[in-house]
């Protein structure tokens, strides 16, 4: 009896002193390149959020390294539960690893989530989520359906799901009154926008009866979710990474998969039968890839590379914009004359003309920095190099090793941004944007060749639908709303967003 305990004892006990191993065995990483290792180092890692649920969040330990050591260094050594990972505090840094060094930090962490399991064939399609020659070819594919000529071409769609947008809101205003929970309102409008330009239908989101969710939208906020979800969860499979292929993970639900194979089958075959043969959308650019050998598969890939970012992050960005605006009646004020003078020397404004307008530019770049709906990128180096990390110290950097940018910290830093808290949109006069993300301090689309593919009909979607609200509404703040990390990915507004949208007097 007392054997079998003592031996059972033992067993936990080298059961214990392995994990323990195994967790803190590459702890001396760094201090063996001669890179500073950031304090305090877990058992956990550097960031237990990654590990630990809800009681902390990724993004926030990241900024307590952040704020730690940014001063003095230019970079730490960190890891992501067991994985060295270099976090870097200097955007001439992250500049260097983007742009500079590209060919050494070509692949992603999220590429290395993929391909384990055969069965997540969708997922594969995306650049976001493919490595080396499999990203370029995937990335090729999917900007040619993005470029400004083709989103010219296809403008049409955003200025009527504009249009449907001020009709919803109107006969939202005239069943429930004046307060519309604005993020519900947001994703309608992305909802509509993307179902249209990716495949020719209409989502009901906006048509149909006020507050109804129609199965177009409901299998999006659903999948959308469990993959925002996934990404949280291949972060943690970081501390195990062959889990991934014991447990079979996958990226996308596999009901989501079926609504959305079964939609593009739907829609290529009734644009194949002439309807909508004169659009020029993303349905088109998926025929045209079919036509040089792109599979069903492909094509479904594609579709729903363009629907996570056109429908979640784009609707993200646009709640949080007018929020801020409505808790800025001055900058709002501005922004509505300049619209208002466009408008006035030409009711229906061009593609061009939405875009060359400085203030709404302004105020959008303003209120990504704010948001940082994608707070950090990690890339892994591909090639063998060296950082210069100043003070003579120098990182060697081998094949495997992570580095993250983390864009969120740069974004409210003081340092870069003075009153980094404030919403003060004249901080991106004059083209700043474009210097400040070539000395690597912004980046809400990231940068370099590995930069958001959809930043252009990220941008459309939210200026089209500020121009269309606030030409005909004031809109205003009714209840203050925290800021919360929420999924450890970014800080973002928790709880509903309720504004008033007032018709304005012509
Ligand atoms: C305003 C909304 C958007 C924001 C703030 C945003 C932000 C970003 C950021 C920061 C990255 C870089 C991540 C990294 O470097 O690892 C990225 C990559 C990416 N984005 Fe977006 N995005 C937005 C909209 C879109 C849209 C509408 C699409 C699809 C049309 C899209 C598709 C992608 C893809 C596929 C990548 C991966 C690119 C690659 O690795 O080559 N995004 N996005």
């Amino acid at each position: 009896m007392w054997t079998t305990v003592g031996l059972l004892l033992g067993a936990v006990h080298v059961a214990f002193a392995a994990v323990y191993l195994y967790l803190t065995w590459h702890h001396k990483y760094w201090q063996k390149r001669g890179v500073l290792t950031a304090e305090p180092l877990t058992i956990l890692g550097t960031y237990p959020g990654v590990l630990a649920d809800k009681s902390r969040s990724l993004i926030l330990d990241v900024q307590e390294v952040y704020n730690k050591y940014k001063d003095q260094h230019r970079a730490v050594g960190t890891f992501l539960t067991r994985q060295p990972q270099l976090l870097v505090l200097d955007p001439a840094l992250a500049h260097e690893v983007l742009v500079d060094k590209f060919s050494h930090f070509r692949d992603t962490v999220t590429s290395s989530f993929v391909g384990h399991n055969p069965d997540d064939r969708f997922v594969q399609v995306s650049p976001f989520f493919s490595a080396g020659d499999d990203w370029k070819r995937r990335r090729t594919e999917s900007v040619g359906g993005l470029t400004p000529n083709k989103l010219k071409m296809a403008f049409t769609i955003w200025e009527q799901s504009g249009k449907k947008l001020l009709e919803y809101i109107e006969r939202v205003r005239q069943e429930r009154g004046d307060i519309i929970e604005t993020r519900d309102l947001a994703y309608r409008f992305t909802a509509n926008t993307m179902a249209d330009f990716i495949w020719g239908i209409d989502a009901g989101t906006l048509t149909g009866a006020v507050g109804e969710t129609s199965p177009f939208q409901k299998t999006s906020t659903d999948w959308t979710n469990s993959a925002f979800k996934s990404i949280i969860r291949f972060n943690k499979s970081l501390v195990a990474p062959f889990l991934r292929k014991v447990l079979r993970m996958r990226f996308f639900t596999k009901t989501a998969e079926q609504f959305y194979l079964q939609l593009t089958r739907d829609a290529l075959r009734l644009r194949h039968s002439g309807s909508g043969s004169d659009r020029t959308d993303y349905l088109s650019h998926l025929i045209q890839l079919q036509q040089r050998g792109n599979t069903l598969t492909d094509a479904v890939g594609h579709a729903l590379t363009v629907l996570l970012d056109g429908y979640e992050t784009s609707a993200a960005v646009l709640y949080h914009m007018l929020y801020t605006l409505s808790e800025h009646p001055e900058e709002q004020e501005k922004l509505r004359s300049e619209l208002a003078e466009a408008l006035a020397a030409d009711e229906h404004l061009s593609y061009e003309q939405l875009n060359a307008l400085p203030y709404l530019d302004q105020c959008l770049n303003e209120s990504l920095r704010l948001t940082t709906p994608i707070g950090f990128f990690m890339r892994i180096c591909t090639k063998a190099t060296q950082l210069d990390l100043g003070q003579g110290q120098v990182a060697d950097l081998e094949p495997g090793a992570s580095v993250m940018i983390p864009a969120y910290q740069f974004h409210h830093d003081d340092a870069f941004y003075p009153e980094a808290s404030l919403f003060q949109p004249d901080r991106f006069e004059n083209g700043a944007a474009s210097v400040l993300t070539k000395r690597g301090c912004y980046l809400p689309f990231g940068d370099g060749p590995r930069i958001c593919l959809g930043m252009r009909v990220g941008q459309l979607s939210v200026k089209t639908a500020i121009l269309h609200i606030l030409s005909q509404y004031q809109v205003e703040q009714t209840t203050k709303v925290p800021m919360d990390a929420d999924t450890g990915l970014g800080i973002f507004l928790n709880g509903d967003v309720q504004l008033k949208y007032t018709k304005l007097k012509k």
